[in-house]
């Protein structure tokens, strides 16, 4: 595995994960690779989260893609949950409290808050990035931007995703 920045490259917070997603990433532009290896950097090093991973388009639905954490729901409708109004709006959802949120969906009772990051290759939805937590509020708004940063990242790093819908 390529070699990534540690703490004694005087880096913190987001400008560390960032640098050290992009060293993760080199050489290699599978997306379903790089997704992967995405979601268990990202449960590894953010503290404090039950779930990170992917659910990409197909036609009008999110399909469950790599993740860490329980076994989660297979598919979710456009219509149903944060990760459908992040797919819907093309906005990221920053929910502080999940059972306040109209239509979530409890993959797994202990989640409390969650963000999900849209996935954009140009114009075209591809998918969404979500990241559940126990903890209520636990993404503040320089999490949200330093998560999409880290999206972006990820989106540079990997080719177009095929067979989308
Ligand atoms: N809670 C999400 C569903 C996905 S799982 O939490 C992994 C939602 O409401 O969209």
């Amino acid at each position: 595995m390529n070699e990534l920045p540690g703490a004694d490259s005087g880096l913190r917070g987001y400008d560390l994960l960032a640098a050290q997603l992009e060293a993760l990433l080199a050489g290699e532009r599978d997306f379903i690779a790089n997704s992967a290896q995405f979601a268990a950097f990202l449960f590894a090093e953010l503290e404090g989260l039950n779930w990170a991973g992917f659910y990409l388009k197909r036609d009008e639905e999110l399909v469950l893609g790599p993740f860490q954490g329980k076994v989660a729901c297979t598919r979710i409708p456009f219509s149903r949950g944060v990760c459908g109004a992040a797919a819907r709006t093309r906005s990221t959802q920053r929910v502080e409290d999940v059972h306040a949120f109209p239509g979530h969906i409890a993959c797994d009772s202990a989640s409390n808050s969650e963000l999900v990051v849209p996935l954009l290759q140009g114009q075209r939805l591809i998918g969404v990035l979500d990241l559940d937590s126990p903890l209520v509020g636990r993404f503040s708004a320089a999490d949200q931007a330093g998560i999409e940063r880290l999206v972006a990242i990820f989106l540079a790093a990997s080719d177009r995703l095929e067979k989308s819908g």
